[in-house]
């Protein structure tokens, strides 16, 4: 752990049902976390209002994705304004598989992680390399620019946290190890403490994920600068996200 206070979202993706996320709501009320750790679930839009009703306090509520500006005509998507209407806290932007499966570029991604700022939102702005790149030892290169386009879009750091998703270690069960975390979460952090400031970089939270689970969060965790993570798969499981959650040090 590094930075500010512990961080994990749950980033529950295209998955659910309303009962099966009732069994969840109430599987986390009931959970006791630890009080150094900042927990935010992010539903997918149409079960957003339920978890909102139902979910305790402790836990904030992120969307998966918003629009790039302000709402009109533009069919299927959800803005900004509209998700601090119904009381979110949190968008996800840049997630891996909005970047890869659905083709959101660099710039996209930008736009929609300035335009959530701007309303109030904090940002979990997700970056990683894909396989093939991490094997033609790009990881950094292809992570700083990524980063680079968020940091044109961005003037106040203090709502943004850095969620690093390796994306061969995304519903994988292949996590990157303590050690391969580390090297790029330090990267992240050095170009944060080059590029932005030293103070940016200090107080900015760096969130690991990919394949993380109940088993391999508490060696993750002991890391420098992992700061939290980002929980899909295992962040279905109410007990066993709780033992992330609590897995800060
Ligand atoms: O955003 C979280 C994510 O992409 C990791 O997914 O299922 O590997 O924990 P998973």
């Amino acid at each position: 752990t590094g930075s500010g206070k512990f961080f994990v979202g749950g980033n529950w993706k295209c998955n659910g049902t309303k009962e099966s996320i009732k069994k969840l709501v109430e599987d986390l009320n009931s959970a006791k976390f630890e009080e150094g750790v900042d927990v935010v679930v992010a539903p997918p839009f149409v079960y957003i209002s339920q978890v909102i009703d139902t979910l305790t306090d402790r836990i904030e509520v992120a969307a998966q994705n918003s629009w790039s500006g302000k709402g009109g005509a533009f069919t299927g998507e959800i803005s900004a304004d509209q998700l601090v209407d119904v009381g979110l806290k949190w968008v996800i932007q840049g997630h891996s598989e909005r970047r890869h499966v659905i083709g959101e570029t660099n710039a996209t991604i930008g736009k929609k992680t300035s335009y959530a700022l701007s309303k109030g939102l904090g940002v979990i702005a997700c970056v990683g390399e894909k396989l093939e790149e991490r094997e033609a030892d790009r990881t950094t290169e292809v992570v700083f620019e990524q980063m680079q386009a968020f940091a044109d879009e961005i003037s106040d750091w203090s709502k943004v946290v850095i969620a690093y998703e390796p994306v061969w270690a995304i519903g994988t069960g292949k996590v990157a190890s303590p050690q391969q975390a580390q090297e790029v979460h330090a990267a992240i952090r050095g170009w944060l403490s080059d590029k932005i400031s030293p103070e940016v970089a200090a107080a900015t939270r760096i969130i690991y994920g990919g394949s993380v689970n109940g088993t391999n969060s508490g060696e993750l965790a002991k890391k420098e600068d992992i700061d939290g993570f980002l929980v899909g798969g295992a962040s279905l499981k109410g007990p066993e996200f709780v033992t992330i959650c609590n897995a800060v040090t």
